[in-house]
């Protein structure tokens, strides 16, 4: 297939360009664009044929479901049969944004989109071009990430264009990801609301709305063994570059140095090494992050660009389990093959 790749500036979109993509999507056909988290590979949500598309092309498991992308919260109401309260509170402070709320869904979703799930994820995002182009295609955007599954969330347009070109009819590059990092997922379908993807919009602030909110099992709670898959998503294997991925955590005094150890061992084995982190490591493959935002933001890149470079061993330095770190973490265990506390 033939793929049109539009090419815009983040900061003045053209808008006749975004309506041509538009067209496309509300045709029936894919397209993949820039949101402030991460790419988005999107489809027109109330069309079932168009959104199965989406699971052809990526290689994703069915009963995974989509995030249904909005440009104006009003749509909410036509997406959800009930907004309680704290959707409608947490919609104003935070929409448009890294923020995706799980709500009871109406009828007009169709259950490919839900993942046969009585709710519906719905997500208003900040990116320009985004908003342009769903207020334009006039219908809802079902959109995962980018990536073909195996591999990262795309926070670049090469990355998309790397997983998708030739498979769908238009990719539109607008820039890198600010954020890097997928939306915030906050179940509110529950009478308690539970945080079911930690992300840029923090545990902290939702607290600081709602009172109250639970962590899944799989976010916080590992060691208390509570299995509650309630995000289908974080039952599939997590993306882990072929790269070994060796996360570092703890006090910073001890970190340091236990990673330049690390790096010597394998450096003594003929490994070739990559460090990801926040001090001058010794490595030549070190990227250097000036804190936390920065190291969310160039991860999956770095993650991409290593195994490219056939790196045997990623060693990340860890950061709190606070504010963004909190996501931050959660991605890097993920990736992680072995984990270090000191
Ligand atoms: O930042 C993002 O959220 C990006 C951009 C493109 O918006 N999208 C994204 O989509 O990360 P995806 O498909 O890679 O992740 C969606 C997550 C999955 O973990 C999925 O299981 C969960 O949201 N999800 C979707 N609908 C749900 C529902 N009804 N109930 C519970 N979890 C849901
Ligand atoms: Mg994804």
């Amino acid at each position: 297939m033939h793929t049109t790749i539009i090419r815009l500036d983040p900061k003045k979109p053209d808008k006749k360009k975004i309506g041509s993509a538009a067209q496309i999507l509300r045709k029936g056909g894919l397209v993949a664009f820039p949101t402030e988290t991460v790419y988005g590979l999107g489809a027109n949500a109330l069309d079932e044929i168009a959104v199965k598309n989406i699971f052809v092309v990526k290689g994703r498991p069915s009963d995974n479901p989509l995030i249904v992308h909005i440009a104006d919260k009003k749509e909410v109401y036509k997406l959800a049969r009930e907004v309680p309260k704290k959707a409608v509170k947490l919609m104003d402070k935070f929409w448009p944004g890294p923020l995706t709320i799980v709500l009871k869904k109406r009828d007009i979703i169709p259950d490919v989109v839900s993942g046969n799930l009585d709710t519906v994820a719905i997500r208003m995002p900040s990116n320009k071009i985004a908003l342009e182009l769903i207020k334009q295609a006039g219908v809802p955007v079902a959109a995962p990430s980018a990536n073909l599954s195996g591999k990262p969330s795309p926070t670049t347009a090469d990355h998309v264009v790397d997983d998708l070109n030739r498979k769908i009819p238009v990719i539109i590059c607008g820039g890198n990801a600010k954020i890097g990092l997928e939306s915030t997922v906050i179940d509110l379908s529950t009478k308690i609301p539970m945080l079911l993807r930690p992300g840029r919009i923090t545990a902290e602030q939702l607290v600081d709305e709602l009172g109250k909110i639970r962590m899944s099992s799989i976010v916080y709670c590992k060691k208390k063994k509570l299995k509650v898959f309630r995000s289908p998503g974080m039952k599939y294997r997590h993306y882990s570059p072929n790269a070994k991925v060796i996360l570092v955590y703890g006090s910073r005094e001890k970190v340091v140095p236990k990673i330049n150890e690390i790096y010597r061992r394998y450096k003594t084995q003929g490994k070739k090494v990559a460090i990801v982190g926040f001090d001058d490591y010794v490595s030549d493959l070190t990227f250097v992050c000036k804190d936390v935002d920065e190291l969310g933001k160039v991860l999956f890149d770095k993650f991409r660009e290593f195994d490219d470079e056939k790196v045997d061993i990623i060693i990340v330095e860890g950061v709190k389990e606070e504010g963004f770190g909190l996501a931050l973490m959660n991605r890097a265990k993920k990736a992680a093959s072995i984990h270090i506390k000191v």
